[in-house]
């Protein structure tokens, strides 16, 4: 009998293989052992036919002639066939693209090699042979080296790998079942040890190489490892990884790398282990952790070499001092001219970064100036204010400078500096650095660009990372996977600037958000700086577009739980624009705040009890809850009241006493009534304004006794005086005589 195996835990790889060898052994049984990985179980329950597979159970291995293997080489992985292995005179045949360890077996007939899947071995014989396969096995098998491959990014990936992708397509494999399976989110379980992983992880500068290292203790097997180092790997965009696992009596090492400079296959032959360059692991016994580890670090140094980075071909020249010139104030086109000629003179060099130049290349009117300088930032600033006059506040510990320039002017510098831990615990290193570095710590490619101002280069666009094109193509992008990790406020950011401008975010970009949301990462933020986004993103002239992204990716609810964004919620953020806008010279002498008015289209479903304990949670200021609580207060009442046909000009101001004007345009939204706006706007602008000329004074005088009367007197009368019932100061006298008689 001959019987085809794989290894326990079967992955796409794994199955697609076996299929494949099913159809080049025909006549052999197919054997799936143990329990197969969870995609693949849920992929066969939807494909019962794919392959007549039988349960170990079922088999008697002792009358095995002839076992054919894929997918691994070694016996202790292939379940209860290894019985097998003791039949006399068996004839082994492996295809596996693992490279050859100590443990394999050897078979008559072996083929391996540099294959990024053991799919694409067989799916090259099967072409050989001009085997036909139904589409639903071409895409399995295409399952099987995306899979392996990481859809062709992993570095072990060859052109084999591609060839045989391409044949497969030829053959009808469906990608779109393929990206259905590939894309899979992580499993509970993954995220529980990727925040185990992320918490563990320390970074090493060897040779100016940056490596991760990760010493965990485990008292039994870890399932889904290497799945999730990899997974680490992407979110945190590493180039090379070391997973050191102590389980009860041995260390077993886990290696991965993306560059030449490591080659882990190498470094782990220092240990008795060995791989490819890019992948590879050892098995260690007799030593500790820490020893492990010293003993690695020993061995990086010796064998990793240094890379150049190739900085300079990655620079755009573009020269935007033009738009520097034309679309900004003089005032501002003098100051960043004088501080070009200052750090000429000193021998710094200096540029404009961030959401300045951002906003300069679209257009955009900004006139917060951010800069970097290239020596010393905190003294460029005191010189920067003795030829410009205005006053430094400068924080020596970190380099940076804020310098209040006359007409209000405020310029944000910083020191370009870098700064690394030459060993995990060690304080950081803190060195005079690049520009590049600088940038390369931002949020986005669209706000990592600068522009150089020295004389000589004055207006020479700095775009390392590709952020013009971007800007061109509206895109939103990380310059690095572990951006929203380092900085979880960036979600905010990249909602925000894709909200106003509207631009996407990349794939990756998104991908990234997501796994970062799925390991929780606001808990890592306190309610301030939650707080301090959510106004940022509600003091957009207009955030729906933003909102209707945060409600996407279930942010909204880390707000509230119960704030669901509902038809009647978008209508309002739509039609809200229009408000302002005819309230807009009424709102900045008020200094309105725009963002309360949002928040209580947000929250206008919660109660008010609800609202409360949200201000409370966000640590809003006591004016800012009150404004928003004022808004939510006897809102059916008041609108009820200002519906009403008849009113006069007195009831319609006690109606609307003490509302701050956000409630107030709140109120004109909601009820969506022209009559009625037009009365709001009337409090606004006009009755809120008029005064009585008549004083407590003046009653003293009148003859009325000082008291709780007064109050009273004067309320009637500027009631009255709204109303036109008295008009001037004779008439107020008149008025106070009438109706309230002295006794
Ligand atoms: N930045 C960052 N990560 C953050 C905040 C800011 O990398 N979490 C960087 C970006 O390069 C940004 C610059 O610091 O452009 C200035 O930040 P800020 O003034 O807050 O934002 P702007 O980009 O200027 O955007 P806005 O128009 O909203 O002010």
């Amino acid at each position: 009998m001959d019987l085809i195996v794989t290894h326990i835990g079967a992955d796409f790889d794994a199955l697609a293989s076996l299929v494949a060898a099913k159809k080049i052994y025909p006549k052999a049984l197919a054997v799936l052992a143990g329990s197969p990985d969870k995609d693949v179980r849920e992929y066969l329950y939807k494909k019962p036919h794919l392959i007549d597979l039988k349960k170990e159970k079922e088999v008697d291995f002792k009358k095995v002639k002839r076992l054919i293997v894929v997918d691994t080489r070694l016996a202790k992985r292939i379940g209860e066939a290894k019985e097998a292995l003791n039949n006399r005179g068996l004839i082994l045949h492996f295809y596996d693209h693992h490279p050859r360890t100590k443990g394999d077996l050897v078979g008559a007939v072996d083929i391996g090699g540099r294959y990024g899947a053991t799919a694409t071995i067989l799916v090259e014989l099967i072409k050989k042979k001009r085997i036909k396969i139904s589409t639903e096995e071409a895409t399995l098998l295409a399952l099987g080296i995306y899979e392996d491959t990481g859809s062709f990014t992993f570095p072990s990936t060859t052109p084999a790998d591609l060839k045989a992708a391409s044949y497969l397509i030829t053959k009808g494999a469906n990608l779109n079942m393929v990206s259905d399976f590939i894309r899979r989110e992580l499993t509970k379980n993954q995220v529980k040890l990727l925040n185990k992983l992320l918490r563990l992880e320390k970074r090493i500068k060897i040779n100016g190489i940056e490596i991760a290292i990760i010493k965990l203790k485990s008292s039994g097997y870890i399932t889904d490892l290497v799945a999730t180092v990899h997974r680490l790997r992407d979110i945190e965009n590493l180039e090379t990884i070391f997973v050191l696992l102590e389980t009860k009596e041995r260390i077993r090492i886990v290696a991965r790398s993306r560059i030449k400079a490591v080659n882990v296959g190498k470094i782990t032959q220092a240990f008795g282990g060995g791989g490819h360059a890019t992948a590879a692991s050892a098995t260690i016994r007799g030593m500790e952790l820490r020893e492990v580890e010293k003993k690695l670090i020993e061995v990086l140094k010796s064998k990793v070499t240094p890379e150049i980075a190739p900085d300079e071909s990655l620079l755009f020249k573009k020269n935007v001092g033009s738009l520097l010139n034309r679309n900004l104030p003089s005032k501002i086109t003098s100051l960043l001219a004088e501080a070009g000629r200052i750090a000429e003179e000193k021998n710094f060099r200096v540029y404009l970064v961030g959401g300045f130049v951002r906003d300069l290349l679209l257009g955009v009117e900004n006139f917060d100036v951010d800069l970097v300088v290239e020596g010393d930032g905190i003294s460029f600033a005191r010189y920067l204010v003795r030829r410009a006059g205005g006053k430094v506040t400068a924080h020596k510990r970190f380099g940076t400078a804020v310098a209040t320039l006359p007409g209000g002017i405020k310029v944000d510098i910083v020191t370009a500096r870098k700064e690394f831990y030459e060993f995990p615990a060690a304080l950081p290193t803190v060195k005079e650095g690049s520009l590049r570095e600088d940038l390369y710590r931002r949020d986005f490619t669209i706000n990592a660009m600068a522009v150089r101002l020295n004389p000589k280069h004055y207006g020479e666009l700095v775009d390392f990372f590709g952020g013009w094109k971007d800007l061109k193509e509206r895109i939103v992008k990380v310059l690095h996977n572990e951006s929203f990790i380092e900085d979880p406020t960036r979600i905010f950011r990249a909602i925000r600037f894709q909200g106003r401008y509207g631009f996407s975010m990349d794939r990756n970009t998104e991908r990234l958000v997501k796994d970062a949301l799925r390991l929780k990462i606001f808990r890592r933020l306190s309610k301030q700086r939650l707080r301090e986004e959510i106004i940022a993103i509600l003091s957009e002239p207009q955030p729906k577009n933003a909102i209707l992204r945060l409600d996407k990716f279930r942010i909204l609810k880390l707000i509230h739980p119960k704030i669901r964004l509902s038809q009647e919620i978008k209508k309002d953020l739509q039609i809200v624009k229009t408000i302002f806008s005819r309230f807009a010279s009424l709102l900045k002498e008020e200094d309105g705040k725009r963002w309360i008015v949002h928040f209580l289209i947000l929250v206008q479903k919660l109660s008010i009890l609800e609202v409360k304990n949200l201000c409370n949670n966000f640590r809003l200021s006591r004016e800012q809850s009150r404004k928003i609580v004022k808004g939510k207060e006897n809102l059916r009442e008041i609108i009820k009241k200002l519906k009403e046909s008849e009113l006069k000009p007195s009831f319609l101001y006690r109606t609307l006493q003490g509302l701050p004007v956000e409630a107030l345009l709140f109120i004109v939204l909601k009820v969506r009534n022209r009559l009625i706006e037009k009365r709001v706007y009337q409090y606004l602008t006009k009755m809120r304004k008029v005064r009585i000329r008549t004083t407590g004074d003046k009653l003293k005088k009148m003859g009325y006794k000082q008291g709780p009367l007064f109050k009273k007197i004067l309320q009637e009368l500027l009631w009255a005086k709204l109303d036109g019932i008295v008009k001037s100061p004779s008439s107020e006298t008149k008025f106070v005589f009438d109706n309230f008689p002295k006794d």
